[in-house]
């Protein structure tokens, strides 16, 4: 074979190695996300009643307020005893009340950047959602009521 072809084609070869590896120091170097339970800890292993707080009296963040932040909703103090799974009682997608996917999805995301959780969550699914790594399995996260 001609040698100078030879060290022709071996030069763009080097040169797109170069490039592969560039490409792959600049994903290396991107931020790992951060994806609670698999990358960082879990915050928030039992889903909703872990950010649904009472910070104070101003501030309570508790889905017991639902009455007051949605008009007409019924009063869910008595019934629903564990969350999310309660909600589901009436959120099944049967009645008049939504499915809950729906509704926390939607609820969760919408306004993009504007909506609080996906500015100081990430918009994390794993927030609410469960992932395990060994199974593949991925499940709903839940609590007791915290009222
Ligand atoms: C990591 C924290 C976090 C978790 C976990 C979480 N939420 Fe929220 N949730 C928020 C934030 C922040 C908002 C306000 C979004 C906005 O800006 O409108 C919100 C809003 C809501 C709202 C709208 C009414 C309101 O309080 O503003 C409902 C209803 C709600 N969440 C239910 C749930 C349920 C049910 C779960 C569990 C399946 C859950 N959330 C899990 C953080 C969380
Ligand atoms: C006893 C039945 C019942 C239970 C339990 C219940 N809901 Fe509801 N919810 C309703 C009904 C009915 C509506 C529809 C209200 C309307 O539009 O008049 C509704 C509406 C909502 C809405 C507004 C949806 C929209 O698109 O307008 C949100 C948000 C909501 N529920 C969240 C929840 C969460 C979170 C839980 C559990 C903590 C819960 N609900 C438990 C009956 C229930
Ligand atoms: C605020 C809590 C919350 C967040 C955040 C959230 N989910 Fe969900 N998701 C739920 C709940 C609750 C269900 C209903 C589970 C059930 O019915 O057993 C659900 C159901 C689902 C389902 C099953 C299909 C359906 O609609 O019922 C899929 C797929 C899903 N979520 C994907 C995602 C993805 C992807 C993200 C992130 C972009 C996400 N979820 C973020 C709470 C959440």
């Amino acid at each position: 074979m001609n040698k100078r072809r030879v060290i022709v084609l071996s030069s763009v070869l080097v040169g797109g190695l170069l490039a592969a590896v560039l490409g792959l120091t600049a994903a290396a170097n991107a931020p790992t996300p951060l994806l609670p339970g698999i990358t960082a800890k879990d915050e928030h292993p039992n889903g909703c009643v872990d950010c649904h707080v009472k910070v104070n009296d101003k501030q309570d963040y508790r889905l017991v307020n639902l009455p007051t932040l949605v008009k007409g909703h019924p009063d869910i103090s008595k019934i629903v005893k564990t969350l999310p799974n309660g909600c589901e009682l009436c959120h099944n997608g049967k009645g008049k009340a939504p499915k809950l996917s729906n509704v926390l999805h939607e609820v969760h995301f919408k306004g993009g950047a504007e909506n609080h959780f996906v500015a100081f969550y990430q918009g994390q699914c794993l927030n609410c959602h469960q992932l395990n790594v060994s199974t593949g399995d991925m499940t709903v996260k839940s609590g007791p009521a915290n009222w």
